[in-house]
């Protein structure tokens, strides 16, 4: 990866404008999952052209799943039907992708076929016993590097079904062994400790895959078909996260961000800032392909710490990041607990956090689960993104109401979700510049 510094610079300005962010990561990897094994042509609208998700695409036509994409954002997916896909020679890259390796292993546990799947030095140090431990009781055979990828799944083992209690609350746990389960005899059920973003379920459901589920609980049974529809897919709340974080903490500014994905799943931060007291509202709230979205108006207003209710954690997990920056310039205290999983993200995301905003001058302490922030005024300095693309972005928010210029290094990783971000920040007002 080559290296690629951006500087956040005064003066600042306030961020004005409407701001169109790319499609979900999460329904984009899905989609293009379930549309390779229907029994026909789904054309995907709205598609996250990120690094991360064009991974999954390349590895889903190595197995022979032809694959058009006529624009940006839009995909042509020609389906094999569940047992059209073919071994493919070589190894697959999932690059940075943890839901793209997660859910392909769930996938290829019952196929035919051996798969040999790798990532990235960030994916490569990440824990798969998660999906390999359940998904052997269903009868797969996996092997790892202890626990790590690259992972070989070896093809030809009869699946069956088998209801997991899930220690860990992860849709991508839960929708590995739902994939799995496709392929599985009898039912498979996963039980979470807490709810989490349920798009592989509804999805199923849009495919015609009966499903049943809801919040915290999904079965489903082996055996059907998926049959082709075309999926329009929303803006990423997860990337608009960064701008209502932004537009709330520099002074006179209002954004709006239109058709953005609202599943409740994903709309913990939304909760959070509220309660912190931002000024966010939601206009033409509507539906497309059975997901709610709508658009997006945050306004700036001054905020006060809180104690993050631990419910809201799952339901805010990528969007921690960015909410710790709206910690440390809100009045008081934040405490956050209950976030422990956010160690195993494409960083630990609590330590990498708590040594950027310590180098901007904030009072942080970090605990197991979780940190406890201090609000107040942020200096500059040179920060690190741990080659982690929230981060990176979180940092240049971060950077919009320094008092001097911040330099976040190794921002490359940025084009893994949210390509384009540093020019779509720049029209809005970000102070933002490619590091000389
Ligand atoms: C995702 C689930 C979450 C999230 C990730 C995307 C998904 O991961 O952090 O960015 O698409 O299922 P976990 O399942 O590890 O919580």
């Amino acid at each position: 990866m080559n290296h690629l510094d951006w500087v956040t610079s005064k003066p600042h300005q306030p961020l004005h404008g409407s701001v169109r962010v790319p499609g979900d990561k999460s329904m984009s990897h899905r989609a293009l999952m379930l549309a390779a094994l229907a029994d026909g042509e789904c054309r995907i609208g709205g598609f996250l052209e990120g690094e991360d998700t064009r991974a999954t695409a390349t590895s889903l036509s190595r197995f022979g799943v032809a694959i058009d994409a006529p624009g940006p954002g839009e995909r042509i997916v020609h389906g094999v039907g569940m047992h059209g896909l073919r071994a493919a020679s070589g190894s697959l890259d999932c690059g940075n992708a943890g839901t793209g390796m997660r859910l392909l292993t769930g996938l290829l546990a019952g196929q035919a076929f051996d798969s040999v799947l790798t990532g990235d030095a960030s994916l490569s140090a990440r824990p798969m016993n998660r999906v390999i431990d359940p998904l052997a009781r269903m009868g797969a055979r996996i092997d790892s590097h202890n626990g790590l990828p690259p992972l070989h799944i070896h093809g030809g083992h009869a699946m069956h079904g088998m209801r997991h209690i899930s220690p860990m609350a992860s849709a991508q746990v839960k929708s590995a062994l739902l994939l799995a389960g496709l392929y599985a005899e009898g039912d498979t059920e996963v039980v979470e400790p807490q709810p989490t973003r349920d798009y592989t379920e509804r999805m199923l459901r849009a495919f015609g895959w009966p499903v049943d589920f809801t919040p915290g609980r999904a079965r489903l049974a082996g055996g059907y078909v998926l049959h082709a529809t075309d999926v329009e897919i929303p803006a990423d709340f997860s990337s608009a996260a960064f701008f209502m974080v932004a537009a709330s903490i520099v002074e006179g500014s209002e954004l709006q961000l239109p058709a953005v994905g609202l599943n409740p799943r994903r709309t913990g931060l939304l909760a959070a800032l509220r309660q912190m007291g931002a000024d966010i509202r939601i206009e033409n709230e509507r539906q497309t392909s059975g997901e709610p979205i709508g658009d997006i108006v945050v306004r700036h207003a001054p905020l006060r710490g809180i104690e993050l209710p631990a419910a809201l954690v799952p339901d805010m997990i990528d969007e921690l990041p960015v909410f710790f920056v709206a910690a440390s310039v809100a009045e008081g205290r934040t405490v956050i607990s209950g976030a422990a999983e956010l160690r195993v993200k494409e960083s630990d995301r609590i330590a990498s956090m708590a040594s950027g905003l310590r180098t901007l001058g904030v009072v942080i302490e970090e605990t197991p689960d979780g940190a406890i922030i201090h609000g107040g005024r942020l200096g500059g300095g040179v920060v690190s993104s741990h080659l982690d693309h929230r981060i990176a972005m979180s940092m240049v928010v971060a950077g919009q109401v320094a008092r001097a210029p911040v330099r976040v290094a190794d921002c490359a990783p940025v084009a893994t979700s949210f390509p384009g971000f540093r020019e779509i920040a720049s029209d809005c007002g970000f102070a933002l510049r490619v590091a000389s």
